[in-house]
């Protein structure tokens, strides 16, 4: 593998409709303003990169953007807070048709950003034109899907229920500042799986952007600004160690969603001095786990497992991260797998039908290729032709067996594009990995035998949050949830399920008597709460 096999030349030999002049941001979002920043920066380098002068390959510059101190995210973070008001604030107290209102406003702005976001995404971190693609329009179906979720639960909640001598009117009630950090693997679209229910369920938001993946963010600042009240949606830039702390420690955040390590959201939550008040809406780790059961058709294990392992290089949470095949017939998966995975197309993100694109996180093919040498160590080797080579950013997949208890692979999430696979005997051996793994999200059964595939389904459905029959790990459909157990997620997630999570039942109710019956129709009647109404959304 060369350097000028894969990399651009110069940017001239970059397509035309995918150039961008660096962005260089200088201001951010708060309080319905954007503030001016001439304090310190990041640059943004991109994992695509060309030859300098002296023909040293260079990450190319994509921009940069504001480092915010602990200042500027007290000011974010009081931003939300008056306009939350204690649910006074006018974004709480606006009828629910009011709120979608302005998301639809805000869609719409988004739309015309599309390129530019996609650009970014494709710069940023990596990922090729059709994820990058799908990324923003599976985001903004995401949206439109959850309006029309909540337009449901409006018409559902505006009745009036008379249970045992009670009236009562229940409808959810936002939870107040949320705190929201999206991953840098689905920068965009993660980020707004949170952001997005959140705000429509009428909390006040600060978002981090990611480290790697934050610039995307910067063109669709002017679209929060102007289709929300001030201090709906405030930005907040910087190193999370200087930026978080104060934040969770003044107590003032009701709502903490990432979408990230568990490292760091143990970390987080414990700066909280009132633990019980904070509510964690979260996506963390994952060692989601295949198994390939002797009758397995394995042509359709090994094209679900490539796509399951490697699409975008490995780097989703979903990923399939380590493969258990059964001992009779794993020489012969690997042999229809390897080949499979060498031949995958390495390229930039805007080379037609590149699978293998650069690594955005600088050290990444380091990490990748110690942990090979740790397994190599251990007696696995590299099954795949090319695979574990490295030319700059660029990492060949690398399938690595047999893989033990002991090596890195087997328990490390290792979040980029190698794949160990394990050998079995017994199926209890796979189950005994799922109960000692600290992960819980995801597997695959392979296998064509309804008895044997049961007989894995009843006890995997109590270790992880799906199980897939003859199918990749993933998320999608956006209306499946999307959870986990143990170290791997908290709090339920999917268009209906965000809803709820960032959203509280709140019920108004009386005694059945002449009297409370007039007060509820006079107010009904006059249109005197937003709360207590029969209004419905058509
Ligand atoms: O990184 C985790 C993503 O939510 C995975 O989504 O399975 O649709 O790629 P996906």
């Amino acid at each position: 593998m060369t350097t000028q096999s894969f990399f651009p030349a110069s940017l001239a030999d970059v397509p035309a409709d995918v150039q961008i002049e660096p962005i260089h941001q200088r201001e951010y979002l708060l309080n319905g303003e954007m503030i001016a920043w001439s304090g310190r920066v990041a640059d943004v380098y991109s994992p695509v990169g060309t030859p300098d002068e002296s023909g040293n390959w260079q990450r190319h510059l994509v921009g940069s953007y504001p480092v915010c101190g602990p200042t500027e995210a007290m000011a974010a973070l009081d931003a939300a807070v008056a306009a939350y008001d204690n649910g006074r604030g006018e974004w709480p107290q606006m009828p629910v048709a009011g709120r979608i209102a302005c998301m639809e406003t805000f869609i719409g702005k988004m739309l015309e950003k599309r390129s530019l976001v996609i650009n970014l995404i494709m710069w940023e971190i990596g990922k090729n034109r059709p994820d990058a693609t799908k990324e923003f329009d599976r985001t903004v179906k995401y949206i439109y899907d959850t309006i029309n979720v909540l337009k449901d639960m409006d018409r559902n909640s505006s009745r009036f229920r008379i249970e045992e001598g009670i009236i009562g009117q229940i409808r959810r009630s936002p939870l107040g500042v949320v705190l929201s950090m999206g991953p840098f693997n689905y920068p965009l679209n993660e980020t707004y799986t949170t952001l997005i229910p959140a705000i429509l369920m009428g909390n006040t938001i600060l978002f981090k952007t990611p480290k790697h993946g934050s610039l995307l963010h910067y063109p669709l600042l002017e679209a929060f600004r102007t289709s929300f009240p001030k201090g709906v949606v405030n930005s907040l830039y910087g190193r999370g160690a200087e930026v978080i702390p104060p934040v969770m420690q003044s107590g003032k955040v009701n709502v903490l969603t990432l979408i990230g390590s568990s490292r760091v959201a143990d970390e987080l939550q414990r700066f909280h001095p009132k633990l019980n008040r904070l509510r964690s809406i979260l996506s963390l780790d994952a060692k989601n786990a295949a198994i390939i059961l002797p009758d397995a058709d394995l042509d359709v294990a090994v094209s679900e497992c490539i796509l399951g392992s490697l699409s975008f290089n490995g780097q989703r949470c979903t990923a399939i991260k380590i493969i258990w095949a059964h001992r009779s017939i794993v020489d012969q998966f690997l042999a229809k797998f390897g080949p499979a995975v060498s031949a995958l197309k390495l390229g930039m993100p805007w080379t037609d039908g590149a699978q293998i694109t650069p690594l955005p996180e600088p050290t990444k093919t380091d990490y990748l290729t110690d942990i090979i040498r740790d397994a190599e160590a251990g007696g696995a080797r590299i099954m795949n032709e090319g695979g574990g080579e490295v030319v700059e950013s660029l990492f060949r997949p690398a399938v690595v067996y047999p893989v033990k208890e002991g090596m890195k692979l087997y328990r490390d999430e290792q979040f980029g594009p190698v794949v160990p696979v394990v050998a079995y005997d017994d199926t209890e051996e796979f189950i005994d990995y799922l109960i000692t793994d600290d992960h819980g999200m995801q597997a695959s059964i392979f296998g064509s035998d309804p008895e044997a595939i049961a007989a894995l389904i009843d006890p995997l459905v109590n270790l992880v949050s799906r199980v897939n029959i003859n199918a990749q790990c993933q998320r999608g459909p956006d209306t499946f949830p999307f959870t986990g157990r143990k170290d791997s997620a908290e709090g339920t997630l999917s268009v209906e399920d965000a809803l709820r999570s960032f959203s509280i039942r709140s019920a108004v109710a009386t005694k059945d008597t002449t009297p409370n019956k007039t007060i509820l129709n006079n107010i009904v009647g006059n249109h005197e709460s937003v709360f207590l109404s029969t209004n419905f959304i058509f």
